[in-house]
């Protein structure tokens, strides 16, 4: 390790994927980094990674700018102060493993600790009151992976105010830009030389556990984005023999039109690449058991705590769930029946991509629309003001579902800000209801197909339930409330008495007498 003749401007602690390209990135922004991980391995490596960076970008001359650290007090001991320390750290117990350890190392009241990881949002609410009279903890979710990480992330800080005031210029500098005209990602991966044009993917969110809330939701609509796209590929291959090849280039011509994404960039490449060992498209050498981390599950469940319709989001966690189910499948394949496999014609292809297309882009309003309303109520619950508009800006580039359709979110909150009504559901902005109209046609007929052909796509036929649910001017919850009050005498409202008065029948008595409750 070399001798610190300097104090350093930023600590990042944790140097794994994300933390070695998060200390990359802030001294690419002329920073200098105090970098420490348990594993010295993996502090060498990013001291190595950042000089052969130079060499390959022909700066040589310039300062090495991350420093290596030997133990969290070195680390503490070589920052200016107040200090600002980046922790990417897994989520959990390791958080406060590292909080605590810097505590007995001397952290100092003003000194500011920023949670990367993918925290439950709960746990960022209590650490930040936990540590209050130590230091100060902040959080800042990211995304965007391994190389949003490394060449601009979309970051989603929140917590205390005049801490971000200390972190902003750091986060705006190394956060992925937008090209402020067009809404497109300014897209730069050459270390050394850093987007610094455009606008920057982050904004502050709000007060403690805002930021992580809003990530997870971000998560959550990622798991039925990603969900949506493997639904088609399905659909496409089993019903419609399409090779991996064919869909490839199908999801890059969807990916040139509305349904552009990243997500649907990736899902064409990882279709195109072939096997290294069979040759054959490794896609289908890939086990179908998929995994989770957790924050797609924490999505579906508080959207069920809040009682906010998710559907399209909880069946994409369910998907994994079953998608894990595989020695069940396999024997359940052999014993339960389904409708007998018709080969299509060529029309009958051509035909069914296009309404899949439109299929897929109602699903993903729908799926929007439920995260969206689920950050909306969860930030009346806790009296969070959050910026819809900003919110969507943020996840135009570096973030994993970057897709020109949040450019239309965004333009749809901020056209709402200008009437002063506040839009309550994204179905309600005129160019989705619109598009809805349009395409819900196509969609009921890409689902209709799907039940008929016996394969699986709950997500982009939850969305349809979901946007059908929302069409009823009335739905079946009066019988519903009926059944309540005859075996629980659970009440109900009527619809020609004021909202809010409690109505119950005797049901056991002959005379059948309803009462005011
Ligand atoms: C991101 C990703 C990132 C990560 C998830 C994946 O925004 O950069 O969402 O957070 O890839 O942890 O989660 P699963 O393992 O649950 O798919």
């Amino acid at each position: 390790m070399e001798n610190h003749t300097k104090l350093y401007d930023v600590g990042v602690i944790g140097l794994g994927v994300m933390g070695k390209n998060l200390a990359l990135n802030i001294a690419d922004n002329q920073y200098h980094v105090a970098a420490f991980d348990l594993d010295n391995v993996k502090v060498q490596g990013v001291l190595e990674q950042e000089q052969s960076d130079r060499v390959n970008s022909k700066q040589a001359d310039q300062p090495l700018r991350v420093h290596g650290c030997n133990n969290l007090s070195e680390l503490l001991s070589s920052l200016d102060k107040p200090r600002i320390i980046v922790l990417s750290v897994p989520a959990g117990a390791p958080v406060d493993g590292v909080c605590s350890t810097l505590i007995e190392a001397g952290i100092e009241q003003n000194d500011i600790v920023i949670d990367t990881g993918n925290s439950l949002w709960t746990d960022t609410v209590e650490r930040e009151a936990r540590y209050a009279d130590k230091f100060t903890f902040f959080s800042s979710a990211v995304s965007g992976g391994e190389m949003g990480a490394r060449f601009g992330p979309s970051l989603m800080p929140s917590g205390n105010i005049k801490a971000w005031d200390r972190i902003k210029p750091i986060w705006e500098a190394i956060a992925a830009k937008v090209d402020a005209d067009t809404g497109l990602p300014i897209e730069r991966q050459e270390p050394g030389n850093p987007v610094t044009e455009g606008e920057p993917c982050t904004t502050y969110i709000g007060p403690a556990g805002a930021g992580h809330y809003v990530k997870m939701v971000h998560n959550g609509i990622e798991y039925a984005d990603m969900q949506l796209i493997c639904e088609a590929y399905q659909l496409l291959s089993d019903g419609f023999q399409m090779s991996a090849n064919e869909i490839a280039d199908l999801f890059e011509r969807w990916n040139q039109g509305s349904l552009n994404s990243y997500l649907m960039e990736i899902s064409a490449e990882v279709l195109r690449q072939a096997d290294p060992i069979s040759g054959k498209p490794l896609v289908e050498m890939i086990l179908d058991k998929a995994g989770q981390k957790g924050t797609g599950l924490w999505t579906a469940v508080s959207s069920l705590q809040i009682g906010c319709p998710a559907p399209t989001i909880a069946e994409a966690v369910y998907a994994r769930a079953v998608s894990t189910q595989k020695t069940q499948r396999v024997a359940l394949s052999q014993l339960l029946s389904g409708p007998a496999a018709v080969k299509p014609s060529d029309e009958e292809r051509h035909t069914f991509i296009a309404q899949l297309e439109s299929a897929l882009y109602c699903a993903k309003i729908a799926s929007y629309a439920q995260g969206f309303q689920l950050m909306a109520m969860t930030a009346k619950e806790r009296n969070w003001t959050l910026d819809f508009a900003e919110i969507a800006k943020i996840w135009r580039a570096g973030c994993i579902i970057r897709a020109t359709f949040l450019q239309s979110i965004t333009q749809a909150y901020q056209a709402a800000a200008t009437t002063g009504i506040e839009l309550e559901n994204l179905l309600m902005a005129e160019t989705f209801s619109q598009a809805l109209s349009l395409k819900q046609l196509d969609w009921r007929k890409a689902v209709s197909t799907a039940v008929l052909k016996g394969i699986p796509a709950p997500c982009i036929g939850s969305a349809l339930a979901y946007y059908d649910s929302y069409r009823c001017e009335t739905l079946p919850a009066n019988l519903l409330q009926g059944q309540r009050d005859y075996f629980g005498a659970h009440t109900f409202e009527r619809t020609d008495k004021p909202a809010g008065e409690k109505y119950h029948l005797n049901w056991s008595d002959a005379k059948r007498e309803i009462n005011k409750v």
